[in-house]
């Protein structure tokens, strides 16, 4: 072989994705590798590889345990895959693992996980080869980490060419496909509102309660026909029986001069916005870094070009 380095760069042509492999050494301590070797070798019965470099410190855990627990990471966990690629002490620090059946650990998320019994291990040349049989395997719908050239990298799948027989609307019929923007943008919103307003009945708090506390809290004390003219745009219209429920449960306070949220209803407001915000961090990781960059970029252009004659909300 020429040069060493030339091959290291042609093989990372060859784009993978990144697992996690773990098992369990003979003193019952848990041991993990991040692996970009791993792949499908037979669909019956069920078999997958991977390869470990001889050197590896975990290398006798592996040759020993009868088993092992591949973890297809996904786009968000390149962290922990950086994590299980350090050779350290306790490479299981900050991650809440639980022991399967078999007692190899399970991590706490990936993409897609095989749980395997060692089926063989064959010499290849500076790394063993193990081969697992599968027992048991799950997957999620998560985007993939990818590792390519010696980087990490999200797939982007090539977009299907449109239908042009298939208009996304067809104004003569009435009728509309998913791909009709508008619908899927008041269909996305409503979904992902959906939580928060279940989240808001159960603690009694109406849509138009819901958005008067949004504003009074990130704006500040405001009068109530100005509270009334900054939420027109969101088809609610505080009357004054709204606002005397809201001061009835303490939510807000002041006279109709000057309406503020009262502490009782920070607290409340804040309580509904942890709950959206643990939401959005579970929803996030569904989407590549490019596709919400992509997707932040569009929505803020849509947003100013669609409220020219909308008041500031805050
Ligand atoms: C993305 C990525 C993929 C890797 N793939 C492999 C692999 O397939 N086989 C291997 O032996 N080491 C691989 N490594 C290196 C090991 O994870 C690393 O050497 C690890 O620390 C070995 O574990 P040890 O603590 O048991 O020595 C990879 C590292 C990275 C960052």
């Amino acid at each position: 072989m020429s040069d060493p380095r030339e091959f290291r760069n042609a093989l990372g042509q060859f784009a993978t994705g990144v697992t996690v492999v773990t098992t369990m050494d003979n003193e019952g301590i848990p041991v993990g590798v991040t692996a970009s070797s791993f792949n499908s070798v037979s669909l019956d019965p069920p078999l997958v590889l991977w390869s470990l470099a001889k050197t590896a410190h975990s290398m006798p855990a592996y040759q020993t345990s009868g088993g092992f627990n591949v973890h297809v990471l996904a786009s968000h966990q390149s962290d922990l895959s950086n994590q299980f690629a350090r050779p350290s002490e306790d490479k299981f620090k900050g991650v809440s693992w639980a022991p399967c059946e078999n007692g190899f650990p399970v991590l706490p998320e990936f993409a897609a996980l095989f749980r395997c019994k060692t089926h063989y291990q064959y010499e290849g040349g500076d790394h063993i080869i193990f081969v697992g049989e599968v027992v048991d395997y799950q997957h999620h719908d998560f985007p993939v980490l990818v590792f390519q050239g010696g980087k990490y990298a999200d797939a982007k799948i090539k977009a299907a060419p449109a239908d042009p027989a298939r208009p996304a609307i067809d104004i003569e019929s009435g009728q509309f496909t998913h791909d009709f923007l508008l619908y899927l943008i008041s269909r996305a919103h409503f979904q992902t509102s959906y939580p928060t307003r279940k989240a808001c009945a159960k603690i009694g708090m109406s849509e138009p309660e819901y958005f008067c506390l949004s504003l009074l809290s990130m704006s500040g004390p405001l009068p109530a026909d100005e509270i009334v003219s900054r939420l027109e745009h969101t088809g609610h219209h505080p009357d004054a029986e709204i606002f005397a429920r809201l001061q009835r449960k303490g939510w807000i306070k002041g006279t109709d001069d000057e309406i503020s949220i009262s502490d009782k209803g920070r607290e409340t407001f804040i309580g509904l916005l942890a709950h959206s915000k643990a939401l959005e961090e579970q929803l996030l990781k569904h989407f590549t870094d490019d596709e919400l960059l992509g997707a932040q970029t569009f929505l803020q252009k849509l947003i100013q070009i669609t409220g020219s004659d909308i008041p500031e909300l805050w």
